[in-house]
């Protein structure tokens, strides 16, 4: 047996024990006669003990151990003498008897430590070396418990896990695909999955009811800190149900995982928004309901009073910064800065005091009476000490997304986004399509294949812009964690909708023929969701990234910087594929 036990179980209640242990050395000190080494494996760490008075032979080959080599000792277990009260292993350590070199290692190229010497993308680099680390072992042990926990659930309401291929045509996800040649088809290419949208949705006319997977996605978008190329879904899709019903479902996941990975009781129901209502009061479709800061619209309290900034612009908001008013002209500034900044693009900030008194001082006193200011004050129910912030602009849509980033920036800056602290919210009513000014015309806000509102129907020959889907994402502290929706399970409705879309008879039929087809053998009502994964484990763990819970994430270049991929190929396996690069400057 190379191992008895592991380098995280041993207990002063094992004092006595002889017992054999395996790992690597995490570092080794020399303290007069005595030698201590500390070994490692993904369980903890246990102190060894090597004495050159009792053997020296032994201590000097202790002596000789380099960091990460891998190595096995056997030995008694005794009590420290100075224990450690930082590890669980801390009251005892291992008097070694035999110390047997199982592999050598050079040196790492930055130490293995919770708080490591190595930046971003050494670290990447070596990965395997960074996965050695405790920060990061911890993300993926997370991330197992809640792939287990949602196969618990999900198999306890009678889902069932289907696998679906990897290679198949494009799904329209809104983003590009990833495209693989095929050598037997010469000149064609597979898709890889954006999600297995239309296969679940086969499944259900399969009559398999109740569907999910935990499963790979693969998007050729740009990254962020939440996206990845290549990343998880939990997709899931049930028959005979409505909107309801999946919400209830997935609720219910949510509550479990809280419990049994957090130990948190979510409160039930989880708050519902409208789309509309998320985009006015919020300026996004994924609000942070952490802290408050809601929008307060001015068209009719600012306009008409000779500043012109105002007087011109389509859209007036305001957020309310409780107890800023202490905020420096420095610090004003500087938020100034940060809405100009081009990622934002605002033209400036308007801001107000609430003094002491009540009287309201504001940057652009000289345009308004105090009774304006005070009418302004009172739309906001703002109180003495409080700061009000406030952006206008040509575009009312554009303008609210400015107002949203500084209100995240208000929130960051007054500690209102505690990563302990969760506000799960479902936004409904999302509209079905989306207008592109570019294009001139509608993208589906979803994917095609989700349902308009019952009562919105007729509105598609009419006012499709108008229209409302049956469509729903849970919102987690500003992230969006899932997104789902009821279906068409009508051929026709399908048909309509995909010419709405712009898609001609033949585009249509090539590209989705074989699903508008198998809606007419009987298919179900159905609806579905899927959350991602990545960021449900990214958002227990409190991280920045969804990269830390990956084992071999993407840089943000979409690179794999360990594995050098993506990479040329061979001139042969080009020809084999029929393929030519043509790289354009
Ligand atoms: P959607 O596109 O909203 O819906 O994706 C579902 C969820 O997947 C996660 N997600 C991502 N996570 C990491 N990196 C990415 N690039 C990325 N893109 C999406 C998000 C998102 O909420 N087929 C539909 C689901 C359905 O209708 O049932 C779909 O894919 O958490």
């Amino acid at each position: 047996m190379y191992r008895t036990r592991t380098c995280g179980d041993l207990r002063l209640a094992d004092e006595g024990l002889i017992v054999t242990l395996a790992g690597w050395v995490q570092k080794t000190r020399k303290m007069g006669g005595m030698t201590f080494v500390d070994i490692r494996d993904r369980y903890g760490i246990t102190q060894l003990v090597f004495n050159q008075e009792v053997d020296a032979s032994l201590c000097e080959k202790a002596n000789k151990l380099g960091r990460e080599y891998v190595i096995q000792v056997t030995g008694t277990v005794r009590e420290r003498s100075s224990k450690n009260a930082h590890i669980p292993t801390g009251d005892i350590e291992l008097i070694v008897s035999k110390l047997t070199v199982l592999n050598s290692a050079i040196t790492p190229p930055f130490t293995i430590e919770d708080e490591t010497d190595g930046g971003d993308d050494l670290r990447m680099k070596y990965r395997y070396l960074d996965l050695r680390r405790n920060v990061v072992r911890a993300n993926l042990e997370l991330r197992h418990k809640m792939a287990f926990e949602v196969r618990n659930y999900l198999d306890k309401q009678g889902f069932l896990e289907v696998e679906t291929p990897v290679l198949v045509n494009s799904t329209p996800e809104g983003a590009r695909d990833f495209v693989v040649p095929s050598r037997m088809n010469p000149g064609q290419f597979y898709a890889l999955p954006q999600s297995p949208q239309t296969l679940k949705q086969l499944l259900m006319v399969s009559g398999f009811d109740r569907y999910f997977q935990i499963v790979k996605c693969f998007r050729d978008e740009d990254l962020r800190a939440d996206r990845q190329p290549e990343f998880t879904q939990i997709d899931c899709e049930m028959s005979f149900v409505e909107q309801e019903d999946i919400i209830t479902t997935f609720e219910g996941m949510a509550k479990h995982l809280f419990k049994v990975i957090r130990d948190i009781t979510i409160k039930e129901p989880f708050q519902r928004m409208t789309w509309h209502d998320a985009m006015k009061y919020y300026g996004s479709d994924k609000p942070d309901l952490r802290f408050g800061m809601k929008f307060v619209e001015l068209m009719d309290v600012m306009k008409g009073y000779g500043f012109s900034v105002f007087d011109n612009a389509a859209y007036i908001g305001g957020i309310c910064a409780e107890g800023a008013a202490s905020y420096t002209r420095k610090q004003l500034d500087q938020l100034t800065e940060f809405v100009k900044r081009s990622q934002i693009g605002a033209k400036g900030l308007v801001y107000a005091r609430v003094e002491a008194d009540g009287n309201v001082k504001s940057s652009v006193d000289k345009f308004y009476p105090q009774e304006t200011l005070q009418e302004m004050k009172n739309a906001f129910g703002a109180k003495p000490g409080d700061l009000i912030l406030i952006l206008s602009g040509d575009d009312a849509m554009k303008t609210r997304k400015q107002l949203c980033e500084l209100r995240l920036e208000m929130g960051n800056q007054l500690g209102l986004r505690d990563k302990n602290k969760f506000a799960c919210l479902w936004v409904i009513d999302f509209p079905l399509f989306e207008w592109n000014e570019e294009d001139q015309r509608f993208y589906a806000m979803h994917h095609p294949f989700t349902s308009p509102k019952p009562e919105d129907i007729p509105l598609l020959d009419t006012d499709p812009g108008a229209v409302r889907a049956s469509a729903y994402d849970m919102v987690i502290n500003g992230v969006e964690v899932g997104g789902g929706s009821i279906r068409i399970h009508d051929s026709q409705l399908q048909d309509k909708m995909f010419r709405l879309l712009g898609f001609t008879e033949e585009r249509a039929q090539e590209q989705f023929g074989f699903l508008m087809n198998a809606f007419k053998y009987g298919a179900p009502p159905h609806g579905g969701l899927a959350y991602g994964l990545d960021r449900w484990v990214s958002l227990f763990a409190g991280l920045d990234s969804i990269r830390d819970c990956i084992a071999f994430p993407k840089n943000n270049s979409g690179r794999d910087v360990m594995l050098d991929a993506p990479s040329v190929i061979d001139d042969s396996q080009l020809e084999e594929l029929c393929l030519q690069v043509n790289i354009k400057e």
